[in-house]
C-alpha cells in the first residue's frame, strides 16, 4: 500500500466558550495500513493537538459513541478506514445533536428523553414474579425483537434525517423503531389506541417525509424501510378505527 499524505479538516468549536468561534483546522497525517478514523484522531490528539475533542468507548460498533459527520455522510469513525475515504478528509460534528465541543456531541440526553416519550418498556398488568420460571417466546417472536433491538444508539439516523432537522420536536427514525421494537413483542399489552397517542402525529410516524436516508446509515441495518411503512399503515389504520367508533385519536 502507497502511504499517503492524509489532509485532515477538523471542525473546532468550545461550545463553553462564548468568545469561540467555529472554524475548520487542518491536520496532515501519513496513512498507515488498515488505518481507522479512530486510529487517526488518536494520533492527532497524541502527537500534535491534545485539544482536540471526540468520544469513542469501545471501537468495535458496539457503544455507539463514535459517530460523525464523514466528507458530509454520517459514520461511525471506529469503523471508517481511511482508504475508503479521498485524501481529504472532512470532519464534522452530527448535526442535531447538542455539540459537546469539536466532534464530540451529546447523544444521551435526546436518546433518554425519546426513550421517555415513546415509553420505551413492556407494559403489562402482569405483576412480576422474581422466582417465576422464565416464559418462552416463539422463535419468530423473538428473531422479530431481536433484530429491532440490536440499535446501539449511535444517533447516525437521526443525523442522516431531513425531517429531524426540519422538526426537532419529531421523535426521529429510532423513536419509531423502538415503538415497532415494543409491538413486535407479545409481552407488551399496549392497546394499538395508546400507541397512536405516542407515534400517531407530526411528531411521530407521520412527520417521516420518507426519504429513508436512516436505511442507507443505520450502521445495523435495521429494517427501516419495512417497519416505517408498516407502523404507517397500523396507525393510519388505527385513527381512522378512532374517528368510526368517536375514540378521540388525539
Ligand atoms: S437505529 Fe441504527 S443508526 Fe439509528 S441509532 Fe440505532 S444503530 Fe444508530
Ligand atoms: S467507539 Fe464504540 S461505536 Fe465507535
Amino acid at each position: 500500500m502507497s502511504n499517503r499524505q492524509l489532509t485532515f479538516k477538523i471542525f473546532r468549536h468550545n461550545s463553553r466558550d462564548p468568545d469561540s468561534v467555529p472554524f475548520l483546522q487542518e491536520f496532515s497525517l501519513e496513512e498507515t495500513e488498515r488505518m481507522t478514523l479512530f486510529t487517526a484522531l488518536t494520533v492527532i490528539r497524541e502527537e500534535m493537538d491534545p485539544t482536540v475533542q471526540f468520544d469513542f468507548v469501545c471501537r468495535s460498533a458496539i457503544c455507539g459513541s463514535c459517530g460523525m459527520l464523514v466528507n458530509g455522510r454520517p459514520r461511525l469513525a471506529c469503523r471508517t478506514r481511511t482508504e475508503e475515504l479521498p485524501r481529504e478528509i472532512t470532519l464534522l460534528p452530527m448535526p442535531f445533536f447538542k455539540l459537546i465541543g469539536d466532534l464530540s456531541v451529546d447523544t444521551g440526553t435526546w436518546f433518554r428523553e425519546m426513550g421517555e416519550r415513546v415509553e420505551s418498556w413492556i407494559h403489562t398488568a402482569r405483576p412480576f414474579e422474581p422466582l417465576a420460571e422464565e416464559e418462552r417466546m416463539a422463535n419468530e417472536d423473538a428473531l422479530a425483537v431481536y433484530e429491532l433491538d440490536r440499535c446501539i444508539e449511535c444517533g447516525l439516523c437521526v443525523a442522516a434525517c431531513g425531517a429531524a432537522q426540519m422538526n426537532p420536536a419529531y421523535v426521529g427514525p429510532v423513536g419509531l423503531m423502538r415503538v415497532a421494537r415494543f409491538v413486535a413483542d407479545p409481552r407488551d399489552q399496549r392497546p394499538e389506541a395508546e400507541i397512536f397517542d405516542v407515534i400517531g402525529t407530526e411528531d411521530g410516524i407521520f412527520g417521516c417525509i420518507g426519504f429513508l436516508a436512516c436505511d442507507d446509515y443505520c450502521p445495523k441495518d435495521l429494517p427501516f424501510a419495512t417497519q416505517l411503512a408498516f407502523l404507517r399503515r397500523k396507525m393510519a389504520l388505527t385513527g381512522l378505527r378512532g374517528s368510526r367508533d368517536g375514540v378521540a385519536a388525539d
